[in-house]
């Protein structure tokens, strides 16, 4: 079993993190997304995590020398931009196609809770595609509990795609 370490992104991770994210869009229905990016998007999207209300996770072992892997990383953000739905997020989760049913999401999934719940948030929210069981058993599995599907509203790889909604009280 590995020992899994899961910290605040840094810059250094954005190779990673965009190596994983493009396996994501390229072979899943996890990210309703149809191009893959570059680092600099990568970064972009990591400077938009470092504000209040968001957080980016990343997850990783450390071998001999003490150089770390990344495992895979999660975040949460504004779940809706209306002042009303201020304390609630809405996370998402990825990890390395090689590491996955290794306990990284759910080790992902435990600190952003708990990072979320020191910053005073109400609700955490997950939009999960409604065939995603890994993703949907995850949250089950750290408390999330599911609220109801919205039916075909997403498209990719020539199909209609079902999100189902699930949500935390913290
Ligand atoms: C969903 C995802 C984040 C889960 O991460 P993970 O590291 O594999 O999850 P864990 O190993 O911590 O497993 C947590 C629970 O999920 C369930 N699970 C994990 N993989 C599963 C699979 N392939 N099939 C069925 N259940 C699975 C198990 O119930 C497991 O609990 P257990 O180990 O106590 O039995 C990972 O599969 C992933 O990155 N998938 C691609 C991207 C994605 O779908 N992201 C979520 C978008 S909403």
């Amino acid at each position: 079993m590995v020992e899994i370490t899961v910290r605040e992104t840094v810059e250094a991770d954005i190779p990673a993190i965009t190596a994983i994210y493009n396996e994501a869009v390229a072979n899943t229905v996890a990210v309703w997304n149809d191009d893959i990016v570059d680092e600099a998007n990568r970064r972009q999207w990591l400077a938009e995590h470092r504000v209040p209300g968001t957080i980016a996770l990343t997850a990783v072992m450390t071998d001999d020398t003490g150089a770390e892997q990344v495992l895979g990383y999660a975040t949460y953000g504004d779940f809706r931009h209306y002042d009303g739905f201020r304390n609630t997020v809405e996370n998402s989760i990825y990890v390395d196609g090689a590491r996955r049913a290794g306990g990284v999401g759910t080790a992902l999934m435990d600190e952003l809770i708990r990072r979320a719940r020191d910053e005073g948030k109400h609700v955490m929210v997950a939009a999960i595609e409604g065939s995603n069981t890994a993703s949907l058993k995850l949250h089950a599995k750290v408390g999330f509990e599911e609220c109801g599907t919205v039916r075909q509203v997403g498209t990719k790889f020539g199909r209609w795609l079902d999100m189902t909604l699930m949500q935390l009280m913290l």
